[in-house]
């Protein structure tokens, strides 16, 4: 194909947009790091270079590791005290005053703890999230905390992996969006306020794609797939001025990422113009050995640096080799001193120099009402309503006596979820607790029936049951406890753990309408218990105000409005599910592929070939119909854009809010796209009867993708483009992209 002039321009111009290829330094800061970097001894550099979590105890040894400059930041530094007096010796004893940088893992609030964070991405709520954040910082950074190790911004697709919890889903699109606003929350409006902490956007790269959804374990990922589907998000926290980048665990198409100098150094540095550092992930340097491309550490050190990880997080192939491996001239110290440079970059831009200490006198914010309020919000808006069979819900706060049954209606550490260093399940409010404020507690039948999610003691039923018998209603809490989601905690089987079905069979044998509320750090398939519930709400781990959330939403007083950002799959056979799937040269067609002797379809004999739930799916309270599709011109050019709008009513007899999305697909294009991609999406609150039109503006560039030259550009042809409430219904249209 011959290609236009024009259609060069435009590509470049996408790339420069696209891409940011240069982000503009400080010179004055630039100075104080190349004036303070002249200073430094070998061994004072690569002390820079060294992260050591904090063991509690400052032993001489360590106080002479610091006053020798051989430490440049430690995570989990202990307390307020502990990390006034650690900084003390480094920028009053140690030969140069360089300040300690304090990370920790910071992940979803502080001592507010605000919903797991792919709970927190099914509000669809960038403002609401970079204000979560913004708390978040603000408790950290009153307790010394300089640096949070999140926003996780992996895109999972395996529901196996327990770290799916931690990050904002399955889509690119609005994991980047809300990547972007957790660094503005956690950065605030200048890195050196001392309100700040900085960002650290993790695990680059493809951590999320762990083969059989093992945590750690491989991943092979296509070029394209990872500029397409892995990328973007770092991409988007690296735009939004991210401090600081984790490098992940795993392999990489056989290079470990940690020691990978095509993403740390030709797409981070190069393309993405990053000039924050990169820290390892906790002993990802040494684990290159068992990656098996290291013989020791001394290899490992050298690798790691050269890959492009300017900090290791607590081993010692840094420490122990790096220096020898100038002196042998095997690297150049020029690479030190980058790196070098790296750190100090963020440490003056974080402010350390001018105010290494935190004042513990100026008080703590921690728990304040207002935090708690947002802790709420938020929580609220991250619910799913999944089901609900003749508007059984909301329920009346004065439809008589409910009975709350399961192992997760009132326990505070488990709703709290899987990253919780200094939240405390004292502060926690529990779902029982708030049913009991608003009903009082005499309307409030409470059993178990089961200790913990995994209980496989039965003795507990006949409470449970006798309970549900002498209510008019029964809220159901299953799911999962705290302790099997998140890091390390990949599960191959992923239904309701335990003896949790068995308890909702006798509790649903009652007849009671049963409302099944779900507590989970990820999708589950629990649908044995869901169907014969006439609701099901699907909570997440909704942190610290869990329970005034659930029941505020539960009975009628906050109206759902959270939509899933992952498929729920129908069972783990199906995985990996996701809706921006390739269509095949065999796609399914939805009125035969149930025939099973049918050979010419992507399909599964034995099981619905589509999601149990959708990516983008969640109901209201009330009901939305979308009509009139309009786009603003059947066809416009690679330096336009088009005007895409639809018309939303509330069709139902109470207020909501609706999340409108909008997607495409590439029909034809010189390698193969998704059948469906999200484009954006909009909050629309409409009363009853109400109607609005919802606009996007769909550009040229947002139609841009790596193809077959890996250049990233949009191309030529005609696309359709839907209005939608999910990834799986809504109104179509088509446009074509001319030269
Ligand atoms: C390992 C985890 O993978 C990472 O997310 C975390 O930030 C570090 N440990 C530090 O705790």
């Amino acid at each position: 194909m011959k290609r236009s002039l024009l259609q060069l321009l435009t590509s470049l111009f996408f790339f420069g947009c696209v891409w940011n290829l240069s982000a503009a330094p400080d010179p004055e800061i630039e100075a104080r790091v190349g004036k303070l970097l002249s200073k430094m001894t070998l061994e004072e550099k690569i002390g820079q270079l060294c992260q050591m979590n904090f063991e509690g105890r400052i032993t001489d040894d360590l106080a002479k590791r610091i006053r020798n400059g051989e430490v440049g930041s430690f995570l989990n530094a202990g307390n307020l005290d502990a990390k006034n007096a650690l900084q003390r010796i480094a920028v009053r004893e140690s030969r140069l005053g360089i300040p300690l940088i304090y990370g920790r893992d910071v992940i979803h609030g502080y001592r507010t703890v605000f919903p797991i964070p792919i709970g927190q991405s099914c509000s669809w709520n960038p403002d609401l999230i970079e204000k979560a954040s913004r708390v978040a910082a603000t408790e950290a950074a009153s307790d010394g905390i300089h640096w949070t190790f999140a926003p996780m911004v992996d895109i999972a697709r395996d529901p196996r992996w327990g770290r799916i919890a931690e990050g904002c889903g399955e889509d690119p699109f609005l994991t980047s969006s809300l990547a972007a606003a957790m660094v503005r929350g956690f950065q605030g409006r200048r890195l050196s306020d001392a309100d700040a902490v900085a960002a650290c956007a993790k695990h680059y790269v493809g951590y999320g794609a762990a083969e059989g959804g093992r945590d750690y374990n491989t991943t092979w990922i296509p070029e394209r797939l990872l500029r397409d589907v892995y990328l973007p998000s770092f991409h988007a926290a690296v735009d939004a001025g991210a401090a600081t980048l984790m490098s992940a665990f795993n392999n990489l198409n056989g290079v470990p990422a940690s020691g990978n100098a095509f993403t740390l150094r030709q797409v981070l540095r190069k393309e993405l113009g990053f000039d924050g550092f990169v820290v390892s992930d906790w002993a990802s340097i040494q684990e290159m050995i068992n990656h098996g491309t290291c013989a020791d550490e001394a290899e490992a050190a050298k690798k790691g640096l050269e890959g492009g990880v300017d900090m290791e997080m607590v081993t010692d192939c840094y420490r122990n080799h790096l220096a020898n491996l100038v002196r042998e001239g095997k690297i150049p110290e020029s690479l030190v001193d980058e790196s070098v440079k790296n750190v100090l970059r963020v440490k003056f831009r974080k402010g350390l120099f001018e105010r290494p200490f935190t004042d513990a006198a100026k008080g703590k914010t921690l728990l304040a009402a207002g935090h708690l309020a947002l802790a709420k919000q938020l929580a609220t808006q991250g619910l799913v309503l999944l089901k609900n069979e003749k508007n059984a819900l909301p329920l009346s706060p004065t439809g008589g006596k409910v009975a709350v049954i399961g192992p997760l209606a009132d326990s505070p550490a488990d709703q709290l979820g899987c990253w919780v260093m200094d939240g405390r399940p004292e502060d926690a409010v529990t779902p029982l607790a708030a049913i009991r404020s608003l009903l009082g507690k005499d309307n409030v039948l409470f059993a178990q029936g089961l200790r913990t999610s995994r209980d496989e003691d039965r003795s507990g039923f006949a409470e449970a049951v006798r309970a549900a018998e002498s209510a008019d209603a029964v809220i159901l809490f299953l799911g999962e406890e705290a302790a099997i989601t998140g890091e390390a905690k990949s599960r191959a089987f992923i239904g309701l753990p335990g003896r949790q079905e068995e308890l909702a069979a006798e509790v649903e044998k009652t007849g009671k309408p049963v409302v099944l509320v779900v507590m989970a750090g990820r999708p589950l398939t629990f649908d044995a218990a869901a169907e014969p519930a006439s609701s099901v709400l699907y909570a997440w781990h909704p942190g610290t105000m869990a329970g005034p959330a659930i029941a505020d939403m539960l009975f009628g007083k906050a109206q759902p409005t959270g939509k899933l950002t992952v498929s729920f799959p129908r069972t783990v056979g199906q995985l990996p599910v996701y809706y921006n799937f390739m269509n095949t040269g065999r796609p399914v067609n939805p009125e035969t592929w149930i025939v099973p002797s049918i050979f010419d379809q992507s399909k599964y004999i034995d099981v619905d070939y589509r999601p149990q739930y959708p990516f983008g799916f969640g109901l209201s309270y009330t009901t939305f119909r979308y009509d009139r599709l309009t786009l603003s011109s059947p066809e416009f050019g690679l330096d336009g854009s088009i005007t895409v709008s639809a018309t939303v009513t509330n069709t139902g007899k109470r207020a909501g809010e609706e999340i409108v999305q909008l997607y495409i697909r590439d029909l034809a294009a010189s390698v193969t796209r998704p059948v469906k991609e999200l484009k954006g999406f909009k909050r629309v609150s409409l009363d009853p009867g109400e109607s609005r039109t919802v606009e996007f503006i769909l550009k040229a560039s947002d139609l841009a993708f790596w193809n077959d030259r890996m250049e990233f550009k949009a191309e030529p042809g005609r696309f359709h483009v839907w209005v939608a409430p999910n990834s799986a219904e809504g109104l179509k249209g088509e446009f074509s992209l001319t030269e």
